[in-house]
C-alpha cells in the first residue's frame, strides 16, 4: 500500500532539510528531520560518557532517549533533551561528526525505527535523511535522492556555520565532509543509497525555489488529492 510520505534523501549539503520544509509548508504536511534525532542521541551518549563505538550502550540510549520537540513564541523551534535545550549544540560540526557515527551502528538504527515511523500522521509526511525511502517508508508514495558536488556542499556549510558565527576554513570542512560521506555511504546496514524507485535531483547548480517546483510536479502527478485540499 502506497503511504502518504515524501522521502528526501541525500548527503550532508544537498539541500533536503530546505527542500523538506517548503514542501511540507506547502502541502501543510508535517515534517521528519530523521538526522535530528541521530543528532541528539550523539549529544545524548556524549553527555553520558558513553564511547561513540558502544553499539550496546548507546542502544539502550537510543531506547529510552528522553527528547522533545517544542515551540518557543520568541525563540521558534527548540529541542529538548533530558530536560536540556540542545537546540545550538545540534548544528555544530562536533555534533554532526558524532551523529555519523553513532548512525553507524546497527543496533542503534533498528532502535530508532518505530520512533521515525510514528511521525507519519494524517494528512501525511515530508521525511528527510539518509534511508527515508529505502528503510524507513519504502512504500512512501514519492522519494526524491537529492544531489550536489562535495565542492558545493562544503560551501553551503560554510555559510550555514558562519551565520551561526562558527568559524572553520572550507578546507577543513570540505574534508570532514568527504570522511562523514564516506562513513554514510560504506556501512552496511542503511547506506546513504537512492532507493530504486527514487527521482533523482542534482542540485549544485539549481536554485531552492527551481528544486521545490520540481518535486511539486511530481507531488501533484503523485498525491492529487493532497493539493486540491
Ligand atoms: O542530516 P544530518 O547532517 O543532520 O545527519 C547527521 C548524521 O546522521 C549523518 O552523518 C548521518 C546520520 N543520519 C543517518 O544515518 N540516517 C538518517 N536518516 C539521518 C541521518
Amino acid at each position: 500500500m502506497m503511504e502518504q510520505v515524501i522521502c528526501i534523501d541525500g548527503p550532508s549539503g544537498s539541500g533536503k532539510g530546505t527542500i523538506a520544509k517548503f514542501v511540507a509548508e506547502k502541502l501543510g504536511w508535517s515534517i521528519l528531520d530523521s538526522g535530528v534525532l541521530y543528532r541528539v542521541l550523539a549529544i545524548a551518549t556524549m553527555n553520558h560518557r558513553v564511547d561513540l563505538d558502544n553499539e550496546s550502550a548507546i542502544t539502550v540510549l537510543a531506547a529510552h532517549l528522553d527528547v522533545q520537540f517544542t515551540f518557543e513564541q520568541e525563540k521558534g523551534s527548540r529541542v529538548i533533551l533530558e530536560g536540556e535545550d540542545v537546540t545550538e549544540q545540534l548544528r555544530t560540526e562536533e555534533t554532526g561528526n558524532a551523529a555519523s557515527k553513532v548512525a553507524y551502528l546497527p543496533d542503534v538504527r533498528q532502535a530508532l525505527l518505530q520512533r521515525q515511523q510514528a511521525f507519519l500522521q494524517p494528512p501525511g509526511l515530508v521525511a528527510d535523511g539518509r534511508d527515508m525511502g529505502t528503510i524507513v517508508f519504502p512504500n512512501a508514495g514519492l522519494k526524491i535522492f537529492l544531489t550536489a558536488s562535495a565542492e558545493e556542499r562544503a560551501k553551503r556549510r560554510y555559510k550555514q556555520l558562519k551565520e551561526q558565527r562558527n568559524s572553520v576554513s572550507i578546507a577543513t570542512l570540505s574534508k570532514a565532509i568527504k570522511e562523514r560521506d564516506e562513513r554514510d555511504r560504506s556501512r552496511t546496514i542503511a547506506p546513504l543509497v537512492a532507493a530504486e524507485d527514487a527521482v533523482e535531483i542534482d542540485t549544485t547548480a539549481t536554485g531552492i525555489r527551481e528544486v521545490v517546483e520540481k518535486v511539486m510536479i511530481l507531488v501533484q502527478e503523485r498525491f492529487p488529492e493532497a493539493l486540491r485540499a
